[in-house]
């Protein structure tokens, strides 16, 4: 393919460099005409690990050169990838000055360009930005319209500095956000050398997803430090620690625990991240990372009680009350926490979950439901049919199979708020208004 590279930094020079290693024309464009030269003479504009030799060869067969001249390289390629710095403003907001005027300066081109030409943006952008500012930019300049004048796609870069050619080469995935087909396609066509799963998506989730993943590290190395400055004081080696950590990959580096929910119970996540926090404050340790997992959790809760607020009914049916499908272990359940601020509210609530009501006759939870939540176990009702029969709202707490079918029989006048995102129905099959808490 005859591609443009806008911006001639970390991810724009390997990224022109590596395309060309793969058999594309390209011309890298920069409004810095040192690291233009420096391209065109085959040398790198930045330090990275073997980007000199890529460039050395690929500038030498002719398949990189480098410009400043935007429209002589919008007119010479069908396809430009945007790698303009997105820095941080003082405040930490978005600065989105380069990227504003490289989209004018390619809309501008792109006004006297007869061929359809595909716009992607590799930058970093939060989500939102590719349609309130990147496509706006090149209508306007343009005067051509988005779908039918140009194509735009979302493509995020996962390298890392220091690793850059070789992340090219084998990225996580190709992640390609876009609205139509037709500019998916040519970006696809891009990676057709690269070792990664192409995934497809609309441009916000694209956008997201780069956030996602950039704060998810930032996370990980946190939480490894912080594991490790508690090990340290209790002469412990955090690095083995941390390997054997990462040698679990069902529960701990895996997708488990990873779906946007309801907060966290049970008898063991909350006592043990509350032991681990006093154990770090009796060796005078801050951890503001893991010191803050508790508060989040508590948040979440409720956001669940603001929401069922904001819907100004009084009945509320929770279908689910133990904090996972199939247990009958209450304590800590973040549902009997949200329970218990409702009834102090004053709503008229009713409880529905098969395994608790076994459980209060018979179970291993029988004693904890009779002496600590007596008030609670009152409103526990035998027949679902009946908790939907006379609630305004229903809250799905757990993922027990049985509430799929039992929310096909709600009514539309009826709100659902689901905390786990039920399984085994079609939103479009449950005739009651229904929202997510965080989807
Ligand atoms: N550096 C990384 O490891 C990395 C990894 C993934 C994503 N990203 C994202 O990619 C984007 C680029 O990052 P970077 O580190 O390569 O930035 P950088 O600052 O190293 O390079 C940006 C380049 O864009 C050029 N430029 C600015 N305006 C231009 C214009 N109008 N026309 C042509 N060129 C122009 C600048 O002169 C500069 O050479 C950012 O959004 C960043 O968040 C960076």
């Amino acid at each position: 393919m005859k591609v443009s590279v806008f911006g001639l930094g970390y991810v724009g020079s390997v990224s022109a460099a590596s395309f060309a290693a793969d058999g594309h024309t390209v011309v890298g464009v920069d409004v810095n005409p040192d690291k233009v030269a420096s391209l065109n003479q085959g040398r790198s504009p930045i330090v990275e690990k073997g980007l000199d030799a890529l460039i050395r060869d690929n500038a030498s067969n002719g398949r990189l050169r480098a410009t400043t001249d935007t429209r002589a390289a919008i007119e010479a390629t069908e396809l430009s990838l945007i790698c303009v710095g997105t820095p941080s403003r003082k405040n930490g907001s978005l600065d989105l000055t380069y990227l504003d005027r490289v989209c004018e300066q390619i809309g501008e081109a792109l006004a006297t360009k007869d061929s359809y030409h595909v716009v992607v943006v590799r930058s970093t952008v939060l989500p939102g930005t590719t349609h309130d500012v990147v496509i706006p930019a090149l209508e306007r300049t343009s005067g051509k319209k988005y779908g039918t004048g140009f194509g735009v796609t979302v493509n995020p870069e996962f390298l890392r500095e220091g690793t850059a050619i070789q992340d090219f080469r084998s990225p996580p995935m190709t992640l390609i956000g876009h609205n139509y087909r037709s500019d998916a396609q040519p970006t696809e066509a891009l990676y057709a050398r690269v070792e990664a799963d192409v995934v497809s998506t609309d441009i916000r989730t694209a956008e997201m997803i780069k956030y996602a993943s950039n704060t998810w590290h930032a996370l990980k190395v946190c939480f490894a430090n912080e594991v490790g400055n508690l090990c340290k004081r209790l002469e412990i080696d955090s690095h083995e620690v941390m390997d054997i950590f990462c040698r679990d990959e069902k529960l701990n580096l895996s997708a488990y625990y990873m779906k946007p929910g309801f907060a966290f119970g049970g008898s063991c996540l909350p006592k043990d991240v509350r032991a681990m926090q006093y154990r770090a404050k009796e060796v005078d340790l801050e951890m503001p990372v893991i010191q803050s997992i508790l508060g989040s959790n508590q948040l979440q809760i409720q956001h669940a009680v603001d929401m069922i607020a904001d819907l100004g009914k009084k009945r509320v049916g929770l279908l689910g009350f133990s904090f996972k499908a199939g247990t009958d272990d209450l304590r800590e359940s973040p549902i009997v926490i949200l329970a218990e601020a409702l009834l102090g509210k004053g709503y008229q609530l009713c409880i529905y979950d098969k395994n608790v009501s076994i459980a209060r006759l018979v179970g291993a939870n029988r004693d904890y439901i009779n002496t600590q939540i007596p008030h609670l176990s009152a409103l526990l009702i035998e027949s679902i049919e009946t908790v939907i029969e006379t609630s305004d709202v229903l809250v799905v707490g757990n993922g027990s199979p049985e509430f799929a079918d039992a929310l096909r029989k709600t009514r539309p006048e009826q709100t659902v708020i689901d905390l786990c995102r039920v399984k085994g129905i079609d939103r479009q099959d449950i005739p009651a208004a229904y929202t997510g808490i965080c989807w």
